[in-house]
């Protein structure tokens, strides 16, 4: 049977409240339609705007089969091309990140604008029409300092993330921030293993001591159930909303995306040690009271984020095979703090960095015992694992949907 009409139907039999089957953890063609499906169709989190804050600022990224390079442009605006050479296909820029005037390619040194076009072929012949062999364009959105881009020919529509995500994190003013600290890890474990255990705390009392002294591990700041009827959730709300922080719950429809902001255990302020701030300077003159908690955004299949008041710090899922996925975790703050004076990187990245190395540990654990013949899907907690169970949720419809939009497509065609 077609891979997939094996996958609608399994999708289809899913047994609900319970984790996936084995193949879409292990499996290289479940995989494959994965990348398809989702992540060379929808909106992916790649960087931030504060990363590529002048004319000819440029990062690159590996989504899959495809290379990238987000740059900003000389009109101040970000682009995201294929990172693929119009002329014999290197890649155009070989560095992770970088700065030029033009983008010039190593091998012929075909030069392209930063917009794209190309400026200059050697020797082509007389009849040679430059303007045919731009670099392809890649969709690209930036909001509040977030970039976003979509490998579709036709991406879905952005507006609603735009609308939704926009006014929780404006305030944070992250265009203005940069990037103290970056970590790339790679955890030996399918994408949505990494997802699943990022969305809930049912394991956070047992694995993570440091991060476990300022954040709650009650489902309601970390679930999906939103939390209007927990009185400190809600008092915290009204409080930072009086302040010009939105911050109820919201959810997205179908499950994509929310934000929430939630306080921190007690007097907690920053995901230290101590619970203090770890950055004297806040990270925005926007936020005008202390003991904001932290904003929660995630938006599948790329990222989830903490905005604080005294910085933030995103995480991007990219899977690199079936049993691989890349997490690169960015603390921000402001852009005038300076390290050693309002600062200390060890005291900034401790927890995190702690949290991350305990859950890449646990990812693998899990892919280990995923791989036994003896694994079958096992019952998520309803009262913890509310979080999961909506990953799953999303990931089951978005699958299906598309599995059989285009079922229909082709149908429609023979
Ligand atoms: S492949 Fe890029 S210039 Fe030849
Ligand atoms: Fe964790």
């Amino acid at each position: 049977m077609d891979i997939r009409e094996t996958v609608l139907r399994q999708l289809k039999s899913h047994r609900e409240g319970f984790s996936l089957e084995q193949p879409f953890y292990i499996d290289q063609d479940y995989f494959r339609l994965d990348m398809e499906m989702i992540w060379y169709r929808d909106w992916l989190f790649m960087g931030h705007d504060c990363e590529i804050p002048r004319a000819g600022n440029y990062f690159t990224a590996q989504i899959g089969d495809y290379p990238v390079v987000i740059v900003r442009g000389r009109d101040k605006i970000i682009r995201a091309f294929h990172n693929t050479c119009r002329h014999r296909g290197h890649r155009v820029c070989t560095a992770q990140k970088g700065a030029s005037a033009k983008l010039v390619c190593p091998y012929h040194q075909w030069t392209y604008d930063l917009d794209g076009s190309l400026v200059f072929a050697r020797q082509m012949g007389e009849d040679f029409d430059k303007a045919q062999f731009g670099m392809k364009q890649v969709h690209c959105e930036s909001v509040g300092g977030y970039i976003f881009i979509c490998l579709a020919d036709e991406a879905p529509d952005f507006s609603a993330v735009r609308q939704t995500i926009e006014p929780y994190i404006a305030p944070h003013r992250l265009w203005e921030s940069k990037v103290a600290f970056e970590s790339t890890i790679v955890e030996k474990g399918n994408w949505k293993l990494v997802w699943e255990n990022n969305r809930e705390c049912y394991h956070c009392a047992g694995n993570h001591p440091e991060l476990c002294r300022t954040y709650p591990e009650a489902p309601s700041a970390t679930g999906v159930q939103g939390a209007a009827d927990d009185p400190v959730i809600s008092e915290h709300w009204q409080r930072c909303e009086q302040a010009g922080l939105p911050s109820a719950f919201t959810m997205h429809q179908s499950g994509q995306f929310r934000v929430a902001r939630m306080p921190l255990i007690e007097d907690a302020e920053s995901y230290t040690m101590s619970g203090k701030r770890a950055v004297k300077r806040p990270l925005s003159d926007d936020v005008t009271i202390s003991h904001i908690g932290t904003m929660l955004l995630f938006h599948y299949p790329t990222t989830w984020n903490h905005m604080l008041v005294d910085h933030a710090i995103s995480f991007r899922v990219l899977p690199l095979s079936a049993e691989e996925t890349q997490v690169t975790t960015k603390w921000l703050v402001h852009k005038d703090a300076v390290e050693g004076v309002d600062y200390d990187l060890h005291e900034l990245t401790h927890v995190w960095q702690m949290t991350n190395d305990q859950d890449r540990s646990i990812v693998e654990e899990n892919a280990f015992g995923i791989r036994s013949p003896a694994y079958e899907p096992g019952p998520y907690s309803p009262d913890h694992e509310g979080g999961v169970m909506q990953f799953v949720e999303w990931y089951t419809n978005f699958m299906t949907e598309r599995l059989q939009g285009d079922r229909a497509k082709l149908s429609a065609v023979a």
